[in-house]
């Protein structure tokens, strides 16, 4: 969703605010500007559409400046026009302004500014700060103190970059249950919503509390609170190296990185399973470490006692889409090996209701980006009833991270097409970890069973390479399917999750309607839409809901309905059901959602492509969702 980026220093400024943007386009926008200063005046350039607009007005216009705040939007109020694209300024074009999030009271504020005499010229929520400012600076010529006094009257989740011709020397930064990391370089400074972005110019950083303002100018930089508190924090060093934002030859980032999953497995349980190979009996280690990429200067792992995960009674998993998906194989193999009840939880429905948690829930928010602002709305809610929170996220220096007691992180390293391939299957695979884990600590499984279910874990990325490897077999079935306008998904169990994902995976790349449903429900109202145009996919897998899935499947077979399956090597049944079968070799029912799921995400590639849709960024989707 919308980034904001800003620079000041001895550079021009326009090249590295658009550098930075590119940075953020990952996390989806429908437009994009910057606001710089130049010699007396706000030169503000904007435009609708991609990054690409933005970069012929400002190659037409040459701004010269050292100082300046850009922004990508990914509209809420208000179409993505030029008009709409932030910076915003007020009348006089003192102050310019972007912003993340939304303004709750925005509606109430614009009345009564223009009741005021001020003149909005966009249907923006943010256009009340601008107005806001400029009103409360005219009071006393304090900026800070304007500042403050607008972010006081201003209700939401917001983050904010201000620029002012009157104060040319620095920015001002505004995080209120946002994200925002202040780069500190060699007479330059930086500001980006996402690390990643002022990482690529510095390794020494800030990052803004919660409810926190930053002044920043070339070498210096001061933080406030929004009683205007100064607080005194010192930047902190990233060792890592800065992610690597490169196709490496792959046509689209999608398929790189539904390639890159055997390595995410690796990588993930190395990190949480090292040693596996020379000592197979070792536990599973969540331990809490420093963690040094991070100027939060948080731990992470997990840090309840053993008899707090014994006291344990409930757990609820709270997520969003992919995420979601992921959490419901969670919820199975977490009720199997540790039998403790585990509710899944869509976040914007269950942050408004009466959240039955207490000091023996555990809630677990799964969240790829770390910043869904309805996941971390449910968390917060249910952590103040006294639940235990861990988070599951693939960004240590997310808002998640700072604000869940526990911390699993997923090593997928930046995910940058939207659609989510590699962080599901990590959010999996330490869904497994987990439930191994509890059950380890709660004695519900044996030693026994625990080492012979991470032997199994341990031969998944080999298994998935081995269905990678059959990518251009997939490809050839996939392209039989692009010309269908809606697809069903059915399957059982541990895979109804997989159902789930494959429908969502397909709807979102190629925007054909998809469905996915529990096989046995298909026969309870969604087999009226079957006939010989509809394809079925079923997700087959021997074991326990193997054979009643099959019967679901001939029932789709009995109304015309195109037959397609992922079915293991050897499944001698399938061919009689199914025309076309996506085959994966023979896999353990309990972990299968590892790998089923690789099959449908390349149908899902290969079916948009063909299709020619933006595959990396899909129309209307954000990667980082920061509204509610
Ligand atoms: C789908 C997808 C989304 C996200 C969802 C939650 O491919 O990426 O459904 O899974 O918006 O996002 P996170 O995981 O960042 O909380």
């Amino acid at each position: 969703m919308c980034g904001i980026v800003g620079y000041l220093g001895n550079n021009q400024a326009t090249p590295v605010l658009l550098s930075k943007l590119r940075c953020l386009e990952y996390r989806g926008y429908d437009s994009a500007g910057v606001a710089v200063i130049e010699g007396d005046r706000l030169n503000i350039i904007k435009s609708a559409g991609k990054l690409s607009n933005l970069e012929t007005l400002l190659q037409q216009e040459r701004p010269s400046s050292t100082i300046g705040i850009g922004h990508t939007r990914w509209a809420t109020h208000g179409s993505p026009t030029n008009e709409n694209a932030h910076p915003h300024t007020d009348s006089t074009g003192t102050f310019a302004v972007v912003h993340n999030g939304i303004i709750e009271n925005y509606a109430q504020l614009r009345t009564e500014l223009i009741e005021q005499g001020y003149v909005f010229t966009t249907e923006t929520d943010t256009e009340v700060t601008v107005h806001l400012l400029s009103r409360e600076y005219e009071k006393d010529q304090d900026i800070l103190g304007a500042i403050i006094r607008t972010v006081n009257v201003m209700k939401g989740a917001f983050a904010l970059g201000i620029v002012s011709l009157k104060h040319r020397d620095r920015i001002y930064a505004v995080n209120h249950h946002y994200s925002l990391t202040v780069g500190l370089g060699e007479n330059e400074s930086f500001l980006a919503s996402d690390s990643t972005a002022v990482r690529q110019y510095t390794n020494k950083i800030v990052r803004l509390e919660q409810s926190e303002i930053a002044e920043i100018k070339t070498n210096s930089y001061r933080l406030f609170s929004f009683d205007g508190t100064e607080a005194f924090r010192e930047p902190v060093s990233l060792n890592t190296e800065p992610y690597k934002i490169d196709k490496e030859g792959f046509k689209h980032f999608l398929l790189k990185e539904i390639n890159e999953q055997p390595l995410v497995l690796r990588q993930t349980m190395s990190k949480y399973l090292p040693n596996f190979s020379s000592n197979p009996k070792a536990p599973i280690s969540f331990n809490v470490e420093r963690f040094s990429a991070d100027s939060s200067e948080g731990v992470y792992g997990v840090k309840m006692t053993d008899n707090e995960i014994k006291s344990i009674k409930r757990i609820i998993i709270v997520a969003c889409g992919t995420a979601l998906n992921a959490g419901m194989v969670g919820k199975l193999v977490i009720e199997q090996l540790c039998s403790i009840p585990v509710e899944v939880e869509i976040a914007s429905e269950i942050q408004t209701r009466n959240i039955l948690a207490d000091e023996s829930t555990l809630v677990i928010a799964v969240s790829q980006s770390g910043e869904t602002a309805d996941t971390l709305a449910a968390m917060k809610a249910a952590k103040a009833k006294g639940a235990y929170t861990l988070g599951i996220t693939n960004r240590p220096d997310s808002h998640l991270a700072q604000i869940a007691s526990n911390l699993i992180v997923t090593e997928c390293g930046i995910e940058v097409s939207v659609a989510a391939t590699k962080t599901y299957v990590a959010q999996l695979m330490c869904f497994y970890l987990l439930a191994i884990y509890l059950g380890e600590k709660r004695g519900s499984i044996s030693q026994d069973h625990a080492v012979e279910m991470k032997k199994t874990l341990h031969a998944m990325p080999a298994l998935m390479e081995q269905i990678l490897a059959r990518e251009e077999e997939y490809k050839t079935l996939s392209l039989k399917l692009a010309d269908a306008s809606d697809v069903v998904f059915i399957a059982r169990g541990v895979n109804y999750p997989t159902a789930l994902e494959g429908a969502l995976k397909l709807k979102e790349l190629s925007y054909i309607h998809a469905s996915g449903y529990a096989a046995g429900e298909l026969k309870h109202g969604p087999i009226a839409v079957l006939d010989s145009a509809v394809p079925v996919i079923t997700v087959l897998v021997p074991g326990k809901v193997y054979e009643k899935t099959l019967s679901n499947a001939q029932e789709s077979r009995a109304r015309n309905a195109r037959m397609v399956a992922v079915a293991v090597d050897g499944d001698e049944m399938a061919p009689e059901t199914f025309d076309h079968i996506f085959r994966i070799p023979p896999v353990e029912e309990l972990f299968s959602p590892l790998v089923t799921i690789v099959p449908l995400q390349l149908m899902s590639y290969f079916v948009a492509d063909y299709l020619g849709k933006d595959v990396d960024q899909p129309r209307n989707l954000a990667k980082s969702v920061t509204v509610e």
